[in-house]
């Protein structure tokens, strides 16, 4: 998973790496791996500055001295498939045709096939593991067949059409192409989220921006914004600024990744009309509601006769427990403290006894857990180890009972559309009944959300008008308008909890992101610096233009 942006603004002067950078922050969430951002000057150059590590690490005031230019993209990188340390930190440039730089965020499922059709049927080199880069290939390779010298819309839109018929998978994507403006797609599942922002000056000159989530719009002050739709793409030219909009393909199904909601988007963002927070508050009653039937099930005994007090495991879960709380009568407290300024860290070789990355990261409060019934609430269980962790902490500060919620239901199988969870039978909930579950991390009882409970958690903003975001709607004048019916969001891509995937994989698929995982897993467990394998990790090393180091001393 990883955060995209892009901008163009009104005025050829401005420089929009600032907001770049800014709205980097915003998204910084979705990827800690990698950040990029890339402009394009007047003289149709591009000018970029990428590396390891966060946005604040990567960019300082020098490198953002170089990077002019009234439009660019940006790419916050989580480590997908690709590993963090054979591919490059995006955007990706390809030279030819015209000069593209490319964002994208999500995972194909078809690598296999695109990497031979590129090598044996366009010819097309590939320098990385990244199926991002096989993407960008596939655009470049589309819009390279009209062999024109200058292309229009109509070429690059027919171009997209080629890529959505080759490309299989999650994917929403900002591209830039040199001197001509930025395009946005979004897959004809619309699996990955990205929206589209209007911003109006006084002069009445408008501004475009695109992002993964839409908190990024409304902070800088794009208050007018839509989701793009699965299946189709936006054209803002720069010298028009006028954005043009297509259906590339029919939309197949209108199925966000409900994962965006359980955990990935930040609260305050609204995706595809579904407001991140207001889900999360559901999952918290729909699972007080759950966990009081089978409480009655079980021993007919209420909830409030054996649980002392509800308790988040920071911080996602935080806003699902207090409504948790609520519901079930309980008090909320915050039992767990956070320790804010762990990053990632390294591990000396020599260092045996590695205190659990958990232990690191939180502390338990005996005053909440001694001598209580205490019930804990997770945005899901994973691997099973964080959780036993945490039940193991709440034991040892004195808790009588750990009962153990997940806002989610149980993740069974491997998340194959880009965030890293863990290979189907690392997953504890592989092949496993719930009390089986419960006895792995030493919990008095799990419970789990229900699968259509977080459906409909996600789909139910009906009920609280208010905070449908009509607000932020395009109205009629707007360049943003859609004409005609929206699509409705049908359902949501669950298939980590059925192991059903709504675009399918290739056969060899699943096995090929496990030897990915286990690569990144032996990095991360090595430490970059002391490994003695084949990759160097720089950490925050820029790398700002090649292209044009320099260039921006004379007027661009
Ligand atoms: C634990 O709490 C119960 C009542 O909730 C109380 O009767 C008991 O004395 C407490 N035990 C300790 C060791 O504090
Ligand atoms: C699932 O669990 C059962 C019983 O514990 C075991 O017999 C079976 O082999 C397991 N299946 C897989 C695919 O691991």
């Amino acid at each position: 998973m990883c955060g995209i942006l892009g901008i163009v603004s009104s005025d050829p002067k401005k420089n929009v790496a600032q907001e770049l950078l800014d709205g980097a922050m915003f998204l910084q969430h979705r990827g800690q791996d990698a950040a990029g951002i890339v402009t394009c000057g007047a003289r149709g150059r591009f000018y970029q500055c990428k590396g390891n590590g966060m946005a604040r690490d990567v960019f300082n005031q020098q490198r953002m001295l170089g990077l002019v230019g009234n439009m660019g993209i940006a790419h916050l990188r989580y480590p997908t498939a690709g590993s963090s340390a054979m591919s490059e930190a995006q955007p990706f440039y390809v030279n030819s045709p015209y000069g593209i730089s490319f964002s994208h965020n999500g995972n194909l499922v078809n690598a296999a096939e695109l990497r031979r059709y590129l090598d044996e049927k366009v010819h097309r080199h590939i320098n990385t593991d990244s199926d991002s880069e096989l993407l960008l290939n596939i655009f470049a390779a589309e819009l390279e067949k009209y062999d024109k010298a200058r292309v229009n819309n109509a070429d690059i839109f027919r171009a997209l059409e080629g890529v959505y018929r080759e490309c299989r998978g999650a994917y929403a994507c900002v591209v830039m192409l040199a001197g001509y403006g930025i395009i946005g797609f979004r897959d004809p599942h619309g699996i990955r989220p990205l929206l589209i922002g209007e911003r109006t000056h006084e002069n009445g000159k408008k501004d475009y921006m695109l992002a993964s989530e839409s908190v990024v719009l409304k902070a800088h002050n794009f208050v007018i914004f839509r989701d793009i739709l699965p299946g189709e793409a936006v054209i803002i030219p720069k010298d028009t600024m006028i954005p043009e909009f297509k259906q590339v393909v029919p939309g197949s199904s209108y199925t966000p990744d409900i994962f965006e909601y359980v955990y990935f988007a930040r609260p305050d963002s609204i995706l595809d009309d579904i407001s991140v927070y207001r889900s999360r508050i559901k999952m918290g009653e729909k699972l007080a509601k759950n966990i009081e039937r089978q409480f009655l099930d079980d021993n007919r005994k209420k909830v409030s006769d054996e649980i002392d007090v509800v308790i988040p495991v920071p911080d996602t879960s935080r806003h699902s427990a207090l409504e948790c709380a609520n519901q079930l009568n309980l008090p909320y407290r915050e039992g767990f403290v956070k320790n804010r300024y762990v990053g990632r860290t390294f591990i000396m070789p020599d260092q045996k006894e590695r205190t659990s990355s958990v232990r690191r990261k939180l502390n338990a409060m005996q005053s909440e857990f001694y001598n209580k019934s205490v019930l804990l609430v997770d945005d899901s269980i994973v691997r099973g180890t964080t959780s036993k962790e945490i039940v193991a902490m709440a034991r040892e500060a004195g808790a009588k009972k750990v009962y153990f919620a997940s806002c989610s239901p149980v993740i069974r199988f491997n998340h194959i559309y880009g965030i890293d969870l863990a290979d189907t039978k690392a997953l504890v909930g592989f092949n496993r009944s719930v009390e089986e579950i419960s006895k792995i991390i030493d919990a008095d009882k799990v419970f789990y959300q229900d699968l259509q409970d977080l459906v409909d958690c996600c789909q139910s903003n009906d009920d609280c008008p208010d905070l449908i975001p009509s607000q932020n709607k395009p109205p009629k004048d707007s360049r943003l308008y859609h004409p005609g019916e929206l699509p409705k969001i049908n359902s949501f891509e669950v298939g980590v909890f059925t192991g059903k995937y709504i675009t399918g994989h290739e056969d060899n698929y699943l096995q090929e992101l496990e030897k990915i995982r286990a690569s990144n897993q032996r990095i991360r467990e090595t430490g970059s610096i002391f490994s003695d394998g084949d990759f160097v990790d720089v950490k925050a090393e820029s790398d700002i233009s090649i292209f044009n180091s320099g260039d921006y001393n004379n007027n661009y």
